[in-house]
């Protein structure tokens, strides 16, 4: 048997079965958004938007709980670190009015920053197949999807803003590589399949990730979270349903789809960055609540969930050693090569250089458009101030 093997053989025994899994979600995907727009259910899909549901409904609460003031009344030094604990420790929001430690204001641009860039470098691979859609539908579908990633860029360098930078320096940081974007963009997109693929592994590696930074300490990146997830849920669902199509059409159709998981399954694992003991970041990122998970704990999760999808789809996860174990309760799986991770990262993908020219030539492209609207805005406030 080829490196690639049916998921299906190995979860005969002991995996939850695919019946109780559909069963499971039938109650609650009414109250997903998407709920009932495919013909199938996504296993995994729904739990994650009734988690975004209670997330929301937590920073509905967070917002209507005393504070104890602002913190205004605190004196200074030690007092407004005490208080930036004390507001953290409740699970209260810090917004940017707020005193903040300057590591975590840092951290939290930093985060943020590569967050947005992702989002907007990732409307390259994807975008590559709009003109070359298969069908009116498919295409209305991929366009709607790529145009979210741009609104979701949009909310995440405003986030960025309340933090006391411009979105000026955040894209010249990034196109002159001293900010990083997903790793996961640096990939080719070779057919039609990988549009699939993206939507479901990459998009639903994305929304495991992304669902508990719906709880995130700093109040603006939650709130934006909260929309994202929404979103991606819908992104995720799309790239399920081509595959599911393509996993049911004809014998080329067919490989086509195992091609496009096969190649981008360990990317897709590789997504939640390095494993926990090399993470720079995340035991401080934990203890702020920027975080709430580790790489390593998500990395499981998105298993756990994408083995029982591909259940459902009927296609292979390319690991041999993939299997139910049933004391954990946790789908074992081969790590993703962290070598080549860090390739990527430091620039040296497949298609680095070509996803930063690209989006230099957009930016330069645009300066028009800058130019434009901010001659607009300054002609409208010479207008207010004369009126
Ligand atoms: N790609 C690029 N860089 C990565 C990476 C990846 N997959 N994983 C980790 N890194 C970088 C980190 O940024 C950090 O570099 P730095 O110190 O220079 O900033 C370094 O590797 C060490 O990693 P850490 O584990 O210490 O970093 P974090 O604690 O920040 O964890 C993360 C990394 C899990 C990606 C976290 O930053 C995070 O959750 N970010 C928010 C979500 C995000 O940015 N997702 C990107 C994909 S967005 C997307 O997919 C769009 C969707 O529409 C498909």
């Amino acid at each position: 048997m080829a490196a690639a093997h049916r998921v299906a053989a190995i979860a005969v025994s002991g995996s939850p079965g695919r019946r109780d899994v559909l069963q499971n979600l039938a109650a609650v995907t009414g109250c997903c958004n998407t709920g009932g727009m495919e013909r199938q259910e996504v296993p995994g899909a729904s739990g994650l938007l009734s988690e975004v549901a209670a997330a929301e409904a937590e920073l509905r609460a967070a917002a209507d709980r005393d504070r104890g003031g602002d913190g205004a009344g605190v004196a200074a030094g030690d007092e407004l670190a005490a208080y930036f604990d004390e507001v953290v420790g409740a699970d209260q929001k810090i917004e940017p009015r707020d005193w903040m430690p300057e590591a975590y204001r840092k951290g939290l641009v930093r985060q943020i920053a590569q967050h947005a860039h992702s989002e907007i470098i990732g409307m390259q691979p994807e975008g590559n197949w709009l003109s070359r859609a298969p069908s009116l539908a498919r295409k209305a579908i991929l366009l709607a999807k790529v145009q979210d990633e741009a609104g979701h860029g949009l909310y995440l360098y405003a986030a960025a803003e309340t933090l006391g930078v411009s979105r000026a320096e955040l894209f010249d940081k990034l196109l002159s590589g001293r900010q990083k974007y997903s790793s996961i963009f640096n990939y080719p997109t070779l057919t039609w399949a990988d549009v699939g693929a993206i939507g479901w592994l990459v998009d639903g590696a994305a929304i495991v990730n992304q669902v508990p930074l719906c709880r995130c300490s700093y109040g603006p990146y939650a709130r934006a979270m909260i929309r994202i997830c929404k979103e991606e849920s819908f992104h995720q669902r799309q790239g399920f349903d081509l595959l599911y199509t393509l996993a049911r059409g004809t014998d080329e159709q067919r490989a086509m789809a195992q091609d496009a998981v096969d190649r981008w399954w360990y990317p897709s694992l590789a997504m939640f960055g390095p494993p926990d003991a090399e993470s720079t970041h995340s035991t401080q990122s934990m203890a702020w609540k920027i975080k709430r998970f580790s790489n390593d704990e998500l990395r499981q999760k998105f298993v756990d969930m994408t083995a029982q999808q591909a259940e459902v789809l009927g296609l292979n996860l390319p690991d041999e050693a993939l299997g139910y174990d049933q004391p954990s309760g946790h789908w074992r799986y081969t790590q993703p090569d962290f070598g080549e991770l860090m390739r990527v990262i430091s620039g040296d993908g497949p298609c680095n250089r070509q996803r930063i020219e690209h989006r230099r030539r957009a930016h330069d492209d645009g300066a028009w458009v800058r130019d434009s609207a901010a001659a607009y805005a300054a002609k409208q406030r010479t207008r207010k101030a004369a009126a």
